[in-house]
């Protein structure tokens, strides 16, 4: 995700705003800037890497070179691809304004057109454009006013996300921070301020540090700071001691990314649902696919092609599209469908998942599909990844940057993302609106129930000393959950490098059940739905040979607990949310058991994030 830096003090800001940038590209982006100001306002932005950013400061003047006020940004893209003018900072059009936006603006739409209406232009495809116009027009229209009011009155008329920090050359002696579900910290230096949107950049400076909260605005200058309520209210803040390494930092203070990762699926589930999940109005909200809305619901057939997690993310949108929108779908393995001339034409859809967006074999199935005449949809989690680039239409999933290689949050994100196409599609064709507003409803209370079964972890982490050393493991469900099934085996096999296997639970007597004994750990998913009495007598099978059992069950299951080893509860909810909830344990059974091992979990061998070759 994006990342935040300013500095204002008594140094030259340049480099230590390049310094404090490099310090968050661990969180991905695709471009970066900043802002630097002294007699006058200086913007350097451009796609590509803090370095690339760094050797273009070489040319800088003497006196921006002598500046000590600055703000320094990476971007992930949201809205608009990865270029050098939608990098921030952005400007207004006199350019003595400068503002750098983590977030999303959901209203920008509303406010750019009310803005161009009154004779603003825009450069950018962005959102956070808006503000910087915004804060210009609020300043313009009332010269009593100064920056920190001007931005306060923006901030009134803004929905949505934004950690953001302003600077103004009318102004050069201080910076405008404010907060509001994206986060930003204040660093207490001896005659200097550092701002940043996590503790990485400013933990080599300075350990004392103040955390603004959601609602608050700071106005702050070289000689002290105020931080005030968007309302205007003075408020007391803690300063709290950072006693953090950068590398713990990095990870939010987690040991590895991957369970950073699991760990922010709540708010990920949030994100993908942002305005698009729109329960008052009873709707799904899905605007890059908006235009094609009517030929995906008339496909003759949908068929998706994905690699890795992201074809397991597919194979749950099979049973999700085919159960509401009762479309025929099919599911292929990319590298597959790319080599086996399949029979597709322009009555048919082909979806591409892929988080990356670049997957060779996920790329070569889009160019294949695209020849033979079938409508192309992304679902990607990059922006501007190529695959977003080369399909016709599609949707974005803003999990934000994954750097486990095991991949977590993004299948989530993929899943939701099927869900609401499923439910997009199914509108007043084969849902009433009472169930699609019930499906809104489920999907609404997802990431509450997420943070639940998180708070398992321990008891994941003690189920996971016990079954560290096993050699294999055997993965079963049913319905839903056989998608899950596949995932938890290849969670576990990617980063522990144990043997394991997913099955559909009926296909056990079909093979798997040869290999069970005593030493065999068979995780079963066995949530109450129509086939739950089936899952229980699978259970009861692998009993009598011994097996171990793992189970995922609902809340209050006393039946599983009778016949399991070891239980894992979740909360109750409807089948097609299952896959979303049990999912989690088995990530993190795979991290624990990964990590007791003693593998390299962010970067298991042999393993790459993003598979660009054949
Ligand atoms: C690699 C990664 C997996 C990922 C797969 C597909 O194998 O290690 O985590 O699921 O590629 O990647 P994509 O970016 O297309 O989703």
């Amino acid at each position: 995700m994006c990342g935040i830096v300013g500095y204002i003090g008594w140094r030259e800001a340049a480099p230590l705003l390049l310094k404090g940038l490099k310090r968050l590209e661990y969180r991905g982006y695709d471009s970066a800037g900043i802002a630097l100001l002294n007699e006058g306002l200086l913007v350097m932005k451009q796609k590509g890497s803090v370095s690339g950013l760094e050797v273009a400061t070489e040319g800088l003047s003497a006196e921006m070179k002598a500046a000590a006020v600055g703000i320094g940004h990476t971007r992930w893209a949201t809205h608009g691809e990865p270029s050098d003018i939608n990098a921030h900072p952005h400007q207004n059009t006199v350019g003595d304004i400068a503002v750098i936006h983590n977030g999303i603006i959901e209203n920008y739409s509303v406010l750019k057109r009310e803005l161009i209406s009154q004779g603003y232009k825009f450069l950018s495809d962005t959102d956070s454009e808006v503000l910087v116009h915004l804060i210009d027009r609020i300043w313009k229209s009332d010269p009593s006013l100064d920056l920190e009011s001007a931005t306060r009155t923006a901030l009134r008329h803004v929905d949505g996300a934004y950690g953001i920090c302003v600077i103004s050359s009318r102004e050069p002696d201080k910076i405008i921070v404010a907060r509001k579900g994206s986060p930003l910290v204040i660093g207490i230096g001896k005659g200097e301020y550092f701002i940043a949107s996590d503790a990485a950049p400013i933990v080599e400076h300075t350990n004392k540090v103040v955390y603004l909260s959601d609602g608050e605005l700071a106005v702050v200058k070289k000689d002290g700071y105020v931080v005030k309520t968007i309302e205007n209210v003075e408020q007391e803040k803690i300063i709290t001691e950072l006693d953090f390494s950068i590398e713990k930092i990095e990870k939010g203070g987690f040991e590895h990314f991957m369970l950073k990762e699991i760990f922010e699926q709540p708010a990920v589930m949030h994100d993908v649902m942002r305005g698009r999940v729109r329960l008052d109005e009873g709707r799904i909200c899905l605007g890059g696919i908006e235009d094609y809305l009517d030929r995906l619901k008339h496909a003759k057939r949908i068929v998706i092609c994905a690699c890795g997690t992201s074809w397991h993310a597919a194979l749950i949108g099979e049973y999700l599209i085919e159960e509401f929108a009762r479309i025929p779908v099919e599911v292929d393995y990319a590298s597959e469908f790319r080599y086996r001339n399949p029979i597709v034409g322009v009555d048919d859809v082909v979806i591409l998942i892929s988080q990356s967006g670049e997957t060779a074999d996920t790329l070569a199935a889009l160019r294949t599909a695209k020849e033979k005449g079938a409508l192309v949809m992304g679902i990607c989690n990059v922006v501007g990844s190529t695959i977003a680039r080369e399909t016709l239409c599609g949707m974005y999933t803003h999990a934000g940057p994954e750097v486990g290689v095991a991949s977590t949050k993004a299948f989530s994100a993929q899943v939701i993302m099927l869900y609401m196409l499923a439910l997009a599609l199914s509108r007043g064709r084969t849902l009433s609106q009472d169930e699609i507003t019930l499906n809104l409803r489920e999907l609404s209370r997802l990431p509450e129930k997420a943070t639940r079964i998180l708070e398992l972890d321990s008891q994941i982490k003690d189920i996971a000393e016990r079954f560290k050393d096993a050699r294999n493991a055997l993965y079963l469900g049913r319905g839903y959950n056989f998608p899950v099934a596949l995932e938890g085996a290849l969670k576990l096999k990617e980063i522990s490098y144990i043997h394991a296997e997913g099955y559909p639970a009926a296909e056990m007597k079909h093979g798997p059940i040869a290999l069970i004994d005593k030493d065999m750990p068979v995780i079963f998913i066995a949530t109450r739905d129509s086939t739950y009495a089936k899952i229980l007598s699978n259970i009861e099978e692998v009993r009598s040979r011994k097996g171990r059992v793992i189970a995922i069950a609902n809340e209050g299951d006393q039946e599983v607990s009778r016949l399991a080893e070891h239980v894992i509860y979740i909360p109750q909810s409807s089948g097609p949310i299952t896959p979303l909830l049990t999912v989690i344990p088995l990530q993190l059974l795979a991290y624990h058991i990964a990590r007791l091992r003693g593998c390299n979990v962010d970067r298991p061998r042999n393993l790459a994030k993003s598979v660009t070759v054949e």
